[in-house]
């Protein structure tokens, strides 16, 4: 028996990290999942990997600004596995790093496209499918860069992600009385490949370690556990929420 037991779920940015440890959490937990990203290698060891365990799952590669990915991710759902009642809209890239001044435009909007505008285009898809099924809980990986901290370098992907947090409030406030949910997450450093690639250096880890008041970056995993309470009935009555998993970020003075 697990909290998800019967419910169909969608994980975008699956191929690694967070999204790769929420999908598999998930499917522990019961569920069955649509997976996305774009590296066809990573995605189907994951399907695979969750076949071993005795899962569901359905590879769907591609381009998550493509908006025909967003549109084949909720029909999949429903043509695979019968709806839709949770979706963890979680792809998402650090896109041109730079001061502000030096950022391109086509890098600004590339980072916006595929950090923001993606996550809309499938909430939109995702959302009739919900109101099929009565309700469902979507789930936006945002992060503390943005709506917590202004990291230098960061203005692209600070304002993409804070993007979210409006993006989840006003899904949650139009779509609640249908029973539809809608929450973004504000995570800390984490150890996956973009964590890795946010702070390349030994010194650059350090800091971003020191930011946080535990003093470490979190796993992949400890991310998945706050997707997988957001995207549970555990969360029945939390809604429009901005929630810190973030190790303790903006209390942290030391
Ligand atoms: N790591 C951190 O410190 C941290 C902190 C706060 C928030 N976050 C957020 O957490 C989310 C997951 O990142 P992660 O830390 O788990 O890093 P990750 O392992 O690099 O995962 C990023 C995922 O997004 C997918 N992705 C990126 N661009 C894509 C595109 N254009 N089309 C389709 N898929 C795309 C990647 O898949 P492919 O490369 O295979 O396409 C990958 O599966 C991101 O939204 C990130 O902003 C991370």
């Amino acid at each position: 028996m697990g909290i998800l037991d019967g419910k169909v779920a969608i994980v975008t940015g699956a191929s690694s990290g967070i999204g790769r440890a929420a999908a598999l959490l998930f499917v522990r937990e019961g569920a069955k999942v649509v997976v996305t990203a774009r590296r066809v290698a990573e995605l189907d060891a994951l399907a695979a990997e969750i076949g071993r365990r005795g899962g569901e799952a359905v590879a769907l590669a591609g381009d998550i600004a493509d908006e025909s990915i967003a549109r084949a991710l909720a029909e999949t759902a429903i043509a695979r596995f019968g709806g839709l009642d949770i979706a963890l809209n979680n792809a998402g890239q650090l896109g041109e790093t730079a001061a502000a001044h030096d950022i391109s435009l086509p890098g600004w909007r590339e980072t916006v496209e595929v950090n923001l505008t993606s996550a809309f285009a499938c909430a939109k898809y995702q959302l009739p499918a919900m109101l099929a099924r009565g309700g469902g809980s979507i789930v936006f990986t945002s992060t503390i860069v943005g709506s917590e901290v202004g990291l230098p370098g960061m203005a692209a992907y600070a304002a993409s992600k804070a993007g979210l947090v409006g993006l989840a409030r006003v899904i949650a406030a139009e779509y609640g009385a249908q029973g539809i949910r809608a929450n973004a997450m504000l995570v800390g450093g984490t150890d996956t490949p973009m964590g890795r690639n946010a702070a390349p250096t030994p010194d650059a880890y350090a800091f971003v370690e020191s930011l946080h008041a535990l003093k470490r970056i979190a796993a992949p995993e400890e991310i998945a556990q706050a997707a997988l309470f957001l995207a549970s009935e555990a969360s029945s009555f939390v809604t429009g929420a901005a929630m810190p998993v973030d190790g303790g970020v903006p209390i942290c003075r030391t």
